[in-house]
């Protein structure tokens, strides 16, 4: 295990109210989550369509936590600029829609966003190898994207573990996220497998006691699965 780091609940807002995002936004913040995912979808990298950079700017100004943006689009090139204007300080693209994967996390990074890079559950571990140095975030799905509420994959744990070890043995201030399935039960194994950065929105959304306590309890599962307590 690695030594202590952060565990950090981000909340997708893909169950939320679309007609009112602003106040879902302040409502996610007021439950203590540590970022907010943007769940960005084109209908072509898969098969779901959600909202585009004017959608995320009209919900910036509801508070100062930090906006990710997941794109689960094609030549996300295209569009690194408008999203990093539109408030997301973390911009995560597909390894898979990216055939110059090293040139655009180095320009995220040129556009002042962190760097992130996703892998879907088919994609190994050493696809990333050659880009750590250039990247802030690894996202290891759980989920083949495009929709909420799917069971979590948990063969992909081992490529969590590897990619630990990959992030532990660079020496490099990389977090490891997952994303899909994630609820109370499933983040036990994701924890102990390493990630340290943990997606949740229908479960997080559905939790009967509320999303504080949800927060709370995802938190506490993570840490305790993970080693840290
Ligand atoms: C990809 C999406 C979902 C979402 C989380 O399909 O990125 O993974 O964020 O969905 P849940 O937590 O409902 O599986």
């Amino acid at each position: 295990m690695t030594a202590l780091r952060p565990l950090l609940i981000v909340p997708s807002v893909l169950p939320a109210d679309f007609g009112r995002l602003s106040d879902e936004v302040k409502e996610l913040v007021e439950a203590g989550v540590d970022r907010i995912q943007w769940d960005v979808m084109d209908g072509n990298f898969v098969p779901n369509l959600t909202f585009g950079p004017d959608v995320i700017a009209a919900a910036r100004a509801a508070t100062d936590t930090p906006f990710e943006a997941h794109l689960m689009i094609v030549e996300p090139d295209r569009f690194l600029g408008q999203y990093v204007d539109a408030g997301c300080e973390l911009i995560i693209v597909h390894a898979e829609a990216c055939p110059h994967l090293h040139r655009t996390l180095a320009r995220i990074r040129d556009l002042g966003a962190r760097s992130g890079v996703a892998l879907n559950p088919h994609t190994p571990a050493h696809v990333v190898e050659h880009v750590l140095e250039e990247t802030d975030l690894v996202l290891a799905m759980t989920v083949n994207p495009g929709f909420g509420g799917q069971a979590y994959i948990a063969s992909v744990e081992p490529k969590i573990a590897t990619l630990r070890r990959m992030i532990d043995d660079s020496g490099l201030p990389i977090e490891l996220e997952v994303d899909g399935g994630i609820t109370d039960t499933t983040i036990a194994g994701a924890a102990a497998a390493g990630a340290d950065v943990f997606i949740s929105g229908s479960w997080l959304y559905g939790h009967q006691a509320g999303k504080a306590a949800g927060v709370e309890l995802l938190r506490a599962v993570a840490i305790e699965s993970a080693g840290l307590s």
